[in-house]
């Protein structure tokens, strides 16, 4: 009886089995919506006192410390921290060896209130002059409470310097971004990318927005304190808040957070270029003006004139607001700067685009739709070699949770589609080649969930 019955089981196994090959073949091409089933903390923000936002022993001892990179080639990082209760020193020590410092530079300090709210002070010192592929341990703060950390610099700008790029976006600061934040940090990652929406702490009332800014900073310094975050702005970062009297955009995070806008030209910090080891990286900004002729678009239009890509060949745009997504959530709001630059990133075949703000990850096909005008019919995208692959990743772990209604049926320009928390990686191997892995936070340290050779656009 047992081995009937096993027969049978058999047999409904391989019917299945093909019926499944079966509706595979008939979707040909088809993207994915996966219904991947996944545990999650609730998303609430981590309670103030918790362990994961512990302040640092000692008096006035720098807290909140995080590095970006400070010029347009990689030799220069930005380092910022906050000391708490007095301004204390401006200066980082730091050198090639342990315990050695060698060299010493002097930064800037800053202050300024939200509401009620008092900030720290808030420091900022460009470390210049650095060597290519060079470890630099680095010091800060004084006496009892100096802090020591150490960073690596990136390959000289070279077409077939192998990097390893992290992406996040949307992270906020619960229990699933502490997951996303520690799978992230087994990843190899060298440098994040980060596409907007940083701390959430605008959903917080009062002056725990500005207390929630320092939880975040105090949160994400395990991995920003060793390693560049290459930073772009969402739509909470804007802080527009006239019922308490802010009103002027982006206050808590232009005060915190300092980006090398200048070494590319750019008028202002939420929008900017650097190169590094292989990738050209351009930042923009979905949250300012971006028609033609405002500052944004104009430095767009020149800073893509910039881009060489014999010397680096990988061409990675970020920006907030995905221009290809088909989830409920956000969607068609892409559509304005989609309008506006997607013949240039068709026209200068740019290899893949980095977005958040939805809460789910998305990756589409190499698509575009520059043919579409208001009065001509050509209103659907269409495959397009020279187009971006556009991927979001808005999945960080904040605390509005994950937007997992998707658009049915699936659009065909959607390769894969599911909302779960993760991160990305580009591990980029030469100057033709690429991996990418997105990385679901449900399967542990080494599971890729959606994988693919990126082959690059120009070589
Ligand atoms: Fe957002």
């Amino acid at each position: 009886m047992a081995q009937v019955a096993r027969k049978q089981s058999m047999l409904l196994q391989f019917i299945v089995t093909f019926f499944v090959f079966l509706s595979c073949l008939n979707n040909g091409n088809a993207g994915i919506t996966s219904t991947f089933i996944r545990s999650e903390w609730p998303a609430t923000d981590i309670p103030l006192e918790n362990e994961a936002f512990r302040v640092p022993n000692g008096h006035n001892a720098p807290q909140q410390v995080h590095i970006t990179q400070g010029d347009y080639d990689g030799r220069a990082v930005i380092i910022s921290w906050v000391t708490p209760d007095e301004p204390g020193s401006n200066k980082v020590q730091y050198g090639k060896s342990e315990k050695n410092y060698e060299f010493t530079a002097e930064g800037t300090m800053n202050n300024y209130t939200f509401y009620k709210y008092q900030s720290g002070y808030i420091h900022h010192c460009l470390v210049g002059d650095l060597e290519y592929n060079t470890k630099y341990y680095y010091k800060i703060g004084s006496g009892d409470s100096a802090r020591e950390f150490w960073f690596k610099t990136p390959p000289q700008i070279d077409p077939d310097a192998a990097y390893k790029f992290g992406i996040i976006g949307d992270l906020g600061q619960t229990y699933n971004s502490l997951s996303t934040l520690e799978h992230y940090m087994q990843s190899g990652g060298q440098t994040v990318l980060f596409v907007g929406d940083l701390s959430y702490a605008d959903r917080h009332q009062y002056n725990e927005i500005g207390l929630r800014w320092d939880t975040w900073g105090r949160l994400v310094e395990r991995s920003t304190a060793y390693q560049p975050w290459i930073w772009s702005t969402g739509n909470h970062e804007i802080d527009y808040m006239p019922d308490l009297g802010e009103v002027t955009p982006f206050k808590n995070y232009l005060h915190r957070y300092a980006t090398p806008h200048l070494a590319s030209k750019s008028s202002s910090p939420l929008w900017y270029a650097i190169r590094r080891a292989s990738a050209h990286i351009i930042v923009l900004n979905s949250y300012s003006s971006f028609v033609k002729y405002t500052p944004q678009w104009s430095w767009l239009r020149d800073e893509l004139k910039q881009v060489d890509r014999e010397k680096t060949p990988w061409l990675i745009v970020l920006m907030h607001i995905p221009i290809y997504n088909s989830n409920n959530a956000h969607y068609m709001e892409g559509e304005s700067m989609r309008a506006v630059f997607e013949s240039w990133f068709v026209q200068y075949k740019v290899d893949v685009i980095f977005a958040g703000h939805v809460h789910a990850y998305e990756r589409s096909y190499r698509i575009s739709n520059i043919r579409y005008n208001i009065t001509s019919g050509d209103r659907y995208p269409v495959p397009d070699k020279s187009a971006p692959v556009y991927v979001t990743v808005g999945d960080g772990g904040n605390q509005e949770g994950l937007a997992g209604r998707f658009i049915d049926p699936q659009p065909e320009y959607s390769a894969f589609r599911e909302a779960s928390y993760g991160h990305s990686t580009l591990e980029i191997k030469n100057r033709t080649h690429a991996f990418y892995h997105w990385n679901r936070n449900d399967d542990g340290k080494k599971m890729a969930t959606d994988a693919f050779v990126l082959h690059n656009q120009y070589w």
